[in-house]
C-alpha cells in the first residue's frame, strides 16, 4: 500500500479500500491497478471522490474485466466525473453521444505521444478508455508522468519552462517517423481530423486546477514555442519531451477486452504501441470536459484561431 501525497490527501490507499478501492501501484511514479471493482453509472459520489483522489495520486488507473460495460454504461460512468465532450472534429460512434471509436484497422493507431485534444483551450480533464477488441500480441498503451517530468527538471530548465508558451494545433506532423501510415488513415486525417483547424496557446507549465501540482503540457499537438524560431522550438520541445518520456516516468498496459483505463489528461501524455500488424484492435473513449489551464503567473490558455478547412483552402 502507498500513501497518497501530492498535497491532496495523506490517507493511505488502504483507507480508500473503504470505498471498495483495492489499489495496487504499478510504476514507481505513475499507474495503479484497482482490483476487484465494478464500474457503472450508479456509483455513489463518495466512491467517485475516492477514484478522483486515486487518480490524482497515480495519474492513470486500470480496471480489469469490465466486460459488462457497453457504450451507454461507459458514458453513464463518465458523466459521474462531469460533463462529457465529443471530439471537436471526429464524429462520435453511431448511436452514441460522446463515444470516440478508435479502430486500428482504419489506421487509427495513436502511436505518438500526446494528451487528448490539447489543440483546444479547455481540453478534456479526464479520459476513460475501454478495450473492446485486443490483439493477441502487442498494441499496448503507455502513459508518461508530466508532473515528475517537471519536478525533476534542473532548476534552470524549470525556470525557463515556466516562462514558455506553446502553440498547439490539430494540424501536426501526422505521419512523423511512422512509415506504415495507410492511405485510408491519411485521407481520414486530412478530411475529418483537420476539417476544422484549431490553434491554441498553452503555458508549457500549468498549475493543476484540483491538486495545485505543476505539470508540463506537451505532446504531438505542440507545434511551436511562442517567440522562438521553428528550429529553436523543435529543439527545446524535444528536450522537454525527452525528460517527460524517460522510462522512469512511464507505465505500460497490456490490454485484455473489458479493461478500462482512466487517466488525468492534465498530468499525463500517452501513446499506443503500433506493433500489432493486421490484428484487430478496437478501443472506445469518452472524455470529461476540462477548463482552460492556468500558468504559474495566473494567465490562462486561449484560442488563437479556429478555421474551417474549406475557408482555409
Ligand atoms: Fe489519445
Amino acid at each position: 500500500m502507498t500513501t497518497l501525497t501530492d498535497g491532496i490527501d495523506t490517507r493511505s490507499d488502504s483507507t480508500l479500500a473503504g470505498f471498495g478501492l483495492d489499489i495496487r501501484p504499478i510504476g514507481g511514479r505513475i499507474g495503479a491497478e484497482v482490483q476487484g471493482f465494478r464500474l457503472s453509472g450508479d456509483l455513489q459520489p463518495a466512491t467517485i471522490r475516492a477514484i478522483r483522489q486515486a487518480l490524482t495520486a497515480h495519474k492513470v488507473l486500470f480496471f480489469r474485466g469490465q466486460t459488462h460495460l457497453d457504450e451507454v454504461e461507459q458514458e453513464a460512468f463518465g458523466r459521474l466525473f462531469g460533463d462529457l465532450v465529443s471530439h471537436p472534429t471526429v464524429p462520435s460512434l453511431a448511436g452514441t453521444e460522446h463515444v470516440l471509436d478508435v479502430d486500428g484497422s482504419r489506421g487509427e493507431r495513436a502511436s505518438s505521444w500526446h494528451a487528448d485534444v490539447t489543440f483546444v483551450p479547455d481540453y478534456p480533464s479526464i479520459s476513460i478508455l475501454r478495450s473492446v477488441v485486443a490483439p493477441e500480441r502487442g498494441g499496448d498503451t503507455m502513459w508518461a508522468d508530466n508532473v515528475s517530468a517537471y519536478d525533476e527538471l534542473p532548476e534552470p530548465l524549470r525556470e525557463l519552462a515556466e516562462k514558455l508558451w506553446v502553440v498547439h494545433s490539430n494540424v501536426y506532423d501526422y505521419v512523423g517517423d511512422r512509415q506504415n501510415r495507410s492511405e485510408q488513415a491519411l485521407h481520414r486525417y486530412q478530411t475529418v481530423f483537420t476539417s476544422t483547424r484549431y490553434e491554441t496557446e498553452h503555458p508549457l507549465v500549468h498549475v493543476h486546477a484540483e491538486s495545485g501540482v505543476k505539470a508540463l503540457i506537451l505532446g504531438h499537438f505542440s507545434q511551436k514555442i511562442v517567440g522562438l524560431t521553428s528550429t529553436d522550438s523543435r529543439l527545446l520541445l524535444d528536450l522537454f519531451q525527452s525528460h517527460a518520456t524517460r522510462p522512469e516516468n512511464v507505465v505500460r498496459w497490456r490490454w485484455s477486452p473489458g479493461d478500462v483505463a482512466i487517466w488525468d489528461n492534465r498530468t499525463t501524455q500517452h501513446r499506443a504501441v503500433d506493433d500489432y500488424g493486421d490484428q484487430p484492435r478496437v478501443v472506445r473513449r469518452v472524455t470529461v470536459a476540462g477548463v482552460a489551464p492556468v500558468a504559474v503567473d495566473g494567465r490562462r490558455s486561449f484560442s488563437r484561431s479556429i478555421v474551417r478547412a474549406s475557408a482555409a483552402a
